[in-house]
């Protein structure tokens, strides 16, 4: 059985005193769930304060991104090990804006899910086609395409240690949610793949969906039999939003 697991996403958003505000309350809304996995990936400066404020709690914290490289002369770049040394479980790799705005491939997001796992980290490995893809039809090419391009690389023993997320760009924070017939069709196709490979892995492999989920669609998305929990971009950021979409996750 597969644990459902809420990641939230506050992408390039906070500040010290506005985290702690946001952390306490989700701390405290959180307190009493324990069916559900929680995890919040703040931007690196905040990983100190995450690790302070979430320490003890029943939330982990994590990285929105590591380099493909374990070290080295990469101005501005931070590690998996800088990001497991503040005690990180998770770290979001392949995030539809690193690929669209950084120019990150499935083979650097490969590399990187490799060092993460070498550091200790669980990578979020993210998928998802664009809305043009999404119209043409092609939805499934596109992401068998990014789940070889990754598997080619990282190797299917290694994909125990990975969170799926389909997250289809024109979902994410356009307010625009695929319907749950529609990621859970997906979440399904990925499955199958997966279980191509390996059938045991297929069904241990957490798969979550992400792209406007809020609390009012979260309980039937989580509904849905392949649809493993969310990764929750700006309903992650109030802290009412977010504690409901944990609550609608908590069921055993
Ligand atoms: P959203 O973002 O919830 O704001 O759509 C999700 C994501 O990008 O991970």
């Amino acid at each position: 059985m597969r644990r459902k697991l809420v990641v939230a996403n506050w992408k390039m958003h906070g500040n010290l005193r506005w985290n702690r505000t946001l952390l306490e309350g989700i701390v405290s809304g959180v307190r009493d769930l324990y069916h559900v996995e929680i995890a919040i990936c703040v931007p690196h400066p905040y990983l100190f304060q995450a690790q302070q404020l979430l320490h003890g709690s029943n939330i982990a914290w994590g990285g929105q991104n590591v380099h493909p490289n374990e070290q080295g002369a990469f101005t501005g770049a931070v590690s998996a090990w800088m990001v497991a040394d503040f005690g990180c479980k998770y770290a979001i790799i392949g995030h539809s804006e690193r690929r669209g705005q950084f120019r990150e491939t499935n083979e650097t997001a490969a590399r990187s899910i490799k060092v993460a796992i070498k550091a200790g980290l669980i990578p979020i490995y993210c998928m998802g086609e664009t809305l043009e893809e999404y119209e043409a039809g092609v939805t499934e090419a596109v992401i068998a395409s990014q789940l070889n391009g990754m598997l080619d690389t990282v190797g299917i023993r290694l994909l125990s240690h990975v969170v799926l997320a389909y997250e289809p760009t024109w979902a994410i924070g356009s307010g625009r949610t695929a319907t749950p017939q529609q990621a859970q069709s997906v979440h399904a196709f990925i499955r199958g793949r997966v279980a191509h490979h390996d059938l045991k892995v297929a069904e241990g492999i957490r798969i979550l969906y992400g792209g406007s989920v809020k609390a009012s669609n979260a309980a039937q998305l989580f509904a849905m039999p392949d649809i493993d929990g969310g990764l929750i971009g700006s309903s992650s950021l109030d802290i009412d939003e977010f504690v409901a979409i944990c609550r609608a996750a908590n069921r055993k």
